[in-house]
């Protein structure tokens, strides 16, 4: 078949011409200023809990000679950031996801009667100063980044088994520091495979009552590491 063939022929012509312009564009550049890198993916928050004692109107709650504190569960949900290149070594990191939700749950004390007392979402932009120490030929492009992190805790709801007894939960919004390690292997011009780890320090304070009008705070440190893998693309 005439078509067929010529079609065969033109192959080799194509591969020519495309080795020509990859040879043209020279090796695969990596970052550099007024690059926009957007990642995406899969990003864990995982709290490592230093809870203080529930205080019910201000007294410590100690109960069968156990104080009660908190702990809070771990979340995955999308992961998105974005960096802007100030130059090729120093970029600007805005991270950003779906809101992740925690179960808030009671230990010692009152633990054992309480269980899990309440879920709360929370979404934290963290913002970090972002500094790229490889030759931008490298296909390997890790990452150390340096910054802060705002954290916003909404839809603080009791669990239905509490609903009767507790209200007004609300949990105070969180600036902290946030120190981060990442890495992305280019796979070609503008994709990557990226892997990242962040140390953000959130602390917060809960507040509510119940009907006999007590009134119940606990101030919880959550300083979660955040781990998101996923995949980067370089416009
Ligand atoms: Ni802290």
């Amino acid at each position: 078949m005439k078509l067929e063939g010529s079609s065969v022929k033109k192959l080799p012509v194509a591969a020519a011409v495309m080795a020509v312009v990859a040879a043209l564009s020279g090796p695969v550049m990596a970052y550099q200023a007024g690059d926009v890198i957007v990642r995406a993916g899969a990003a864990t928050v995982d709290p490592d809990v230093d809870s203080g004692a529930l205080k019910v109107n201000g007294v410590a709650n100690i109960t069968n000679g156990a104080t009660t504190t908190v702990d809070v569960d771990s979340d995955t949900q999308l992961g998105l950031s974005m960096t802007y290149m100030l130059d090729d070594k120093f970029g600007i990191e805005l991270l950003a996801a779906t809101p992740f939700q925690h179960t808030i749950k009671t230990k010692g004390g009152l633990g054992p009667a309480l269980g899990k007392l309440a879920d709360v979402k929370h979404l934290p932009p963290t913002l970090t100063l972002q500094y790229y120490p490889m030759e931008s030929s490298s296909a390997f492009q890790p990452y150390v980044g340096l910054g802060l992190n705002y954290t916003t805790f909404f839809d603080e709801e009791f669990k239905s088994q509490h609903k009767a007894t507790y209200s007004g939960l609300e949990l105070k919004d969180s600036w902290g520091l946030a120190a981060q390690l990442g890495a992305d292997y280019r796979i070609d011009d503008n994709w990557s495979v990226n892997a990242a780890v962040w140390y953000v320090d959130i602390d917060t304070e809960a507040k509510f009552k119940d009907t006999a009008g007590n009134k119940y705070k606990v101030d919880v440190e959550l300083d979660p590491m955040v781990y998101m893998v996923g995949i980067a693309y370089k416009f």
